[in-house]
């Protein structure tokens, strides 16, 4: 009995060694670009699914309207489309060198296959050991739930939402035009 102790504390002690000095001698993916841990991005996953299951978050207080996602549009234009990109433009170039990439929610299903309930908690309360930064202060919780019905609803959007959605066009080069010349004022005469 005493050799199995001593023998499953050995075994313990060494697994723990390994694991410590995988991660610490540098060997353990650590840049954006590396390619992921066998399982991480499940085990990731689950873990976050478990949690927002957990919270209980109330379904969308706000109807599914075209002014909510109306106003959904311009919230996600000034703070998503960064990360997130754009009905029909190539995506941004952040999207895709970060780990992991930031979903983009106007290719392929996006999130359209979560509830509301899931993309506002997970707009509002950031997603840890990702890119995805918190809202809670940023937006107010109306503006939050406008932006989760927006990328909840992406595959079918109304026109004027899609519009909103449109990128500016750039604005009209400038044309230089010279500066003005400068006013001669005749010497002040002294007296
Ligand atoms: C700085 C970049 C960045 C910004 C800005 C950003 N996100 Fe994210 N977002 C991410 C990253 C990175 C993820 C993580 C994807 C993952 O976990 O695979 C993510 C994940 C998400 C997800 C879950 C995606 C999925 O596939 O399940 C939702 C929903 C989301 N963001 C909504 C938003 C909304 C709404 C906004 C604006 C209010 C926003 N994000 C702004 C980077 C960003």
């Amino acid at each position: 009995m005493k050799a199995f102790v001593f023998g499953l504390l050995v075994g313990v002690l060494l697994l723990g060694g390994g694991v410590y000095y995988y991660f610490t001698s540098g060997m353990a993916p650590a840049a954006a670009g590396d390619p992921p841990l066998p399982y991480e991005r499940r085990m990731a996953s689950r873990s976050l699914d478990a949690h927002i299951e957990k919270a209980n978050v109330p379904p969308s207080p706000l109807q599914t309207n075209e002014d909510n996602l109306l106003a959904g549009a311009k919230v996600y234009k000034e703070q998503c489309a960064v990360c997130h990109g754009l009905p029909n433009q190539p995506p941004p170039a952040v999207a895709d060198n970060m780990y992991p990439h930031a979903t983009l929610m106007f290719k392929d299903k996006g999130v359209t296959d979560d509830p509301p309930s899931v993309s506002y908690w997970k707009a509002a309360n950031g997603i840890r050991l990702t890119g995805m930064p918190s809202f809670k202060g940023a937006l107010t919780d109306t503006q939050l739930w406008q932006a989760a019905l927006l990328v909840a609803h992406a595959n079918e959007l109304p026109d004027s939402v899609k519009k909103e959605l449109t990128p500016a066009p750039p604005p009209p080069a400038t044309t230089l035009t010279p500066a003005p010349a400068p006013v001669k004022t005749p010497p002040s005469k002294q007296k």
